[in-house]
């Protein structure tokens, strides 16, 4: 059965300070107030990992995930991160091909690839993010566009790599603009995007994998957005910055 899934990307913000008490306010918030099956992630800057990481283990459902990971083993690669690094402080999950890193740091379908296969070969498990442009929404072309996002890098993985992997669903258009996909919109992409997976591997993996929803993503919109049948929770911004947001989110389901 699929997980129900809340992940906060922080992004390249908070000071170590502001990372500690953002943590240590959600970890609180979800021991009071969260009671149902829901996992959550949080996904602080690199330097934190380990800091944040070790005020989430005594909370069955909190998990830490990292933004980023090198797609080589290890060697001279200076100012990467291996996964057998990030695993070794307790990295569970690891953000791969988030539209911020195909765009800036020009990461293409092969990269992204070796970053799936060095995170699943650690044991990790791969939050892997699609997304289509204004332009080819506006064009009718983002089912397509999407599609060869999936089949660029997940065809290759083989049936049993395939389990270990969360897809994440984010309309660039929606991400930090305050332009939420409608939940008709989410929920019809999150359909397509299953029926690819269940072509590229078999109808169970895909019913079993979770489909994130990311784009503006708040408390006033979780509820709709994760109330479809195919949305199976949240790869949240913004909103992740702040304890109370976070939590509301979280409790959305
Ligand atoms: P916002 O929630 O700020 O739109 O960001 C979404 C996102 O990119 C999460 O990875």
């Amino acid at each position: 059965m699929r997980k129900r899934i809340v992940a906060g990307n922080w992004k390249m913000n908070k000071t170590y300070e502001e990372a500690l008490s953002l943590v240590s306010e959600i970890d609180n918030m979800v021991r009071d107030e969260v009671s149902g099956d829901v996992t959550v992630i949080v996904a602080p800057p690199l330097p934190f990992l380990q800091s944040v990481g070790k005020l989430t283990q005594g909370n069955d459902r909190m998990h830490l995930a990292a933004q980023n990971v090198s797609e080589h083993e290890s060697g001279a690669y200076t100012g990467e991160v291996s996964a057998s690094m990030l695993k070794s402080v307790g990295t569970e999950y690891v953000i791969i091909g988030h539209s911020e890193r195909r765009m800036y740091h020009h990461e293409d379908e092969q990269t992204l690839y070796k970053k799936v296969k060095a995170t699943i070969a650690q044991g990790m498990t791969p939050i892997f993010c699609c997304g289509e442009p204004l332009e080819e929404r506006d064009a009718d072309r983002h089912f397509e566009y999407v599609g060869k996002q999936l089949h660029d890098t997940l065809s290759y993985l083989s049936n049993e790599e395939f389990d270990q992997v969360v897809v994440a669903y984010e309309p660039i258009w929606a991400i930090g603009t305050g332009r939420t996909a409608s939940s008709q919109q989410a929920q019809e992409m999150h359909a397509y995007i299953r029926e690819q997976l269940a072509r590229m591997f078999d109808a169970e993996a895909a019913f079993n994998t979770s489909i994130l929803y990311g784009g503006s993503c708040n408390p006033g919109n979780a509820r709709e957005l994760f109330a479809q049948p195919d949305v199976d929770g949240g790869l949240i911004g913004g909103a992740s910055l702040k304890s109370r947001d976070f939590t509301d989110i979280i409790k959305s389901f």
